[in-house]
């Protein structure tokens, strides 16, 4: 009865004067109440007044959780528009089971806790431990993985501030993509190779493992403020690739939507502001 009643969020404020708008967990809460005025002298309003209390002692914590719990983005394109790079079926599956699945176990880590801004959950996501560490970031890496892509024939180019960067720090966007494949291709087992603004402020690469990223106080690699991340786990591209790694790394680059890069550099990352995603 408590997930249940959990999961009617902000709702069930409005639901609460009619009854039959509520959801039917709470219905539910009320009817058993109502019920057990007919067996024992408490009188109706009694029966009102505990139902009330109830539904009140649960309302409080619902609402900050409705407040800080999170949802799925939709992918701002088809699954298939970053065919033949990405597969579609693939695409279908990172995007609305993986990608689900982190969001709803960070949703789970999250009830009962204050709202809290989703760079901020980052920061601290490894001392929080692995609940926490492992769904936090994987929708947070997720979520800007998805939006950074976009079909290949829009990929366009760095916006002429990202490239002066990727310039400054890397020589050439070649040199730059050459460091960052070698990053991807090097990650044993399951992580992400990221580009991101370092403290110092220049553009550098990293890698973390599983569903870390470089926001994270204490995390593998160098701390920085990712612009782009590239997910190295299976599930994003064994069904096309299978042990081809590097295949699906060099094919990648085709659907890095620049615009949205470039977003990410100029509007956060140059400034020293974590990329909001979400
Ligand atoms: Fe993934």
């Amino acid at each position: 009865m408590l997930s249940l009643l959990a999961a009617g969020g902000a709702e069930a404020f409005s639901a609460f004067a009619p009854s039959l708008s509520a959801p039917k967990s709470l219905r539910l809460r009320q009817e058993s109440v109502t019920m057990s005025s007919n067996d024992n002298p408490m009188s109706r309003r009694a029966a009102v007044v505990v139902t009330a209390g109830l539904l009140g002692s649960f309302l409080a914590p619902k609402e900050s959780k409705a407040e800080g719990a999170f949802s799925l983005p939709a992918l701002p394109y088809d699954y298939k528009s970053l065919e033949p790079y990405i597969d579609e079926e693939t695409m279908k599956l990172h995007h609305d089971k993986h990608f689900n699945a982190y969001l709803t176990n960070l949703n789970k880590a999250l009830e009962g806790k204050p709202a809290a801004k989703l760079t901020d959950i980052q920061k601290e996501a490894i001392k929080a431990g692995p609940a926490i560490r492992n769904n936090g970031g994987g929708y947070y890496n997720h979520a800007l993985f998805f939006k950074e892509m976009g079909p290949a024939a829009n990929s366009g180019k760095p916006s002429a501030a990202l490239q002066k960067a990727i310039d400054a720090s890397f020589g050439s966007m070649d040199k730059m993509k050459e460091e960052f494949n070698a990053a991807a291709a090097k990650r044993f087992g399951s992580g992400w190779a990221w580009l991101g603004v370092t403290p110092e402020g220049k553009l550098a690469i990293t890698s973390t493992p599983n569903q870390d990223n470089p926001l994270m106080e204490g995390c593998e690699g160098q701390k920085m403020i990712p612009v782009l991340g590239l997910d190295v786990w299976e599930h994003a591209y064994y069904l096309k690739y299978q042990n081809r790694r590097p295949e699906y790394i060099t094919n990648w680059w085709s659907v890095v939507n620049w615009e949205a890069v470039s977003n990410n550099y100029e509007k956060f990352a140059a400034k020293g502001i974590p990329v909001e995603v979400v």
